[in-house]
């Protein structure tokens, strides 16, 4: 793609890039970024640099090249912690290298309704096996992407004075309502690189999130090492081969789900993570490992209903502008989801329960 000042909308890498130039406040002369052998991409390159930033030292600025990778520009007398933060930021990097980051944006203004609705479809399963684990008085319990924080609330509850929740999310603002609840901490990590506390908690669940991590292995891990020697660790994750199964019609919703779950799956989402879960567990060494399934029918127009359009609004803009979708189709898919005449089953959520040896 050409990119021109002025010309048409830039690709998202470039508008990627344009975030990036715009944190960057000084260049120096030592290096190209073309020289790190992984360069900005070279269509973003094009882009002038802000007006903030100036190049430095003989000849530096923008180089038109004609390399391996096709006619671009090069900025001589960039720094390489520009090329670095590049490469953090995943711009520049090919598609199958590119760290993935979690496919829903935390800053959509129904976000938390969507994890509500979620909470809406699984909470009294997932209460059910709570129950079944025995949580009770003076537990400590840790909830791993704990989104809008309904499973932390009834922990909290659960375990009451005696007992401690922390619920850790990469976004913990959703937990706010939790706010001065005593026995509650909030904490903002990232299961993909940081460590919980070790050895410090009677029970640990995590619904819906290792599924959207790359390294779901080393996530369990560390997930274990959280769970005290004699401990539960309780996972939830799902398989989402019925997702939309119906007797409205065989292929009832079906390109509105391959076209989804596509861009999910590109986003480090395992649409069968459930099942992973159960083989990390058992590879973990955990004891009395079982795992089951459960799904829900859904009712066109239900505040269930709603979650599976909320899902499909929030992916909206991704799916327009990879055309994935036309925006008729989207339209219509959300008419399909309203109407109290249509019923299809969910994903089956795969609950894989198993205790830490002492
Ligand atoms: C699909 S939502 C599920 C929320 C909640 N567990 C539920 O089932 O209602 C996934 C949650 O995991 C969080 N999350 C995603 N990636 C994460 C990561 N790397 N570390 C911690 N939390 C993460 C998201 O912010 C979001 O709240």
């Amino acid at each position: 793609m050409e990119f021109s000042p002025g010309a048409a909308e830039p690709d998202q890498q470039c508008v990627q890039h344009r975030e990036l130039l715009g944190e960057f406040t000084e260049w120096s002369a030592h290096a190209t970024p073309a020289s790190t052998g992984r360069s900005v991409a070279d269509n973003c390159l094009r882009l002038p640099p802000p007006p903030a930033l100036n190049c430095h030292g003989r000849g530096a600025g923008p180089v038109p090249s004609v390399g391996g990778r096709g006619h671009g520009t090069t900025w001589k007398g960039c720094s390489m912690s520009m090329v670095e933060n590049a490469t953090r930021n995943g711009v520049g990097i090919p598609e199958a290298e590119k760290p993935k980051e979690y496919v829903f944006d935390q800053t959509w203004d129904r976000e938390s309704e969507r994890l509500r609705t979620n909470e809406a479809i699984w909470d009294p399963g997932t209460i059910e096996r709570l129950e079944r684990i025995g949580v009770t008085e003076g537990w400590s319990a840790l909830e791993v992407g704990a989104g809008s924080g309904s499973i932390t609330g009834w922990l909290a509850d659960r375990v009451g004075p005696r007992g401690r929740v922390m619920a850790v999310d990469l976004e913990t603002s959703r937990l706010d309502w939790l706010r001065g609840t005593p026995n509650v901490e909030a904490v903002t990590l990232d299961l993909r690189h940081e460590e919980l506390p070790a050895a410090a908690f009677d029970v640990v669940h995590a619904r819906m999130v290792v599924q959207h991590l790359e390294d779901r292995a080393g996530a369990i891990a560390r997930l274990v090492r959280a769970v005290k020697p004699g401990g539960v660790l309780f996972l939830e994750d799902t398989d989402s081969l019925p997702l939309f199964r119906s007797a409205v019609a065989e292929d009832f919703l079906a390109d509105v789900k391959a076209a989804g779950y596509g861009l999910m799956r590109r986003s480090g989402h395992e649409p069968r993570g459930g099942h992973f879960d159960l083989e990390a567990v058992l590879a973990q060494g955990l004891e009395e490992v079982s795992a089951e399934g459960r799904a829900v029918m859904v009712h066109g127009g239900s505040r269930q209903a709603r979650h599976y359009m909320l899902w499909l609004e929030s992916l909206r803009p991704r799916l327009l502008a990879e055309g994935l979708l036309e925006e008729a189709r989207i339209e219509e898919a959300l008419r399909e989801m309203a109407d109290p005449g249509n019923r299809w089953l969910t994903q089956v959520l795969i609950s894989t329960v198993g205790r830490r040896p002492r």
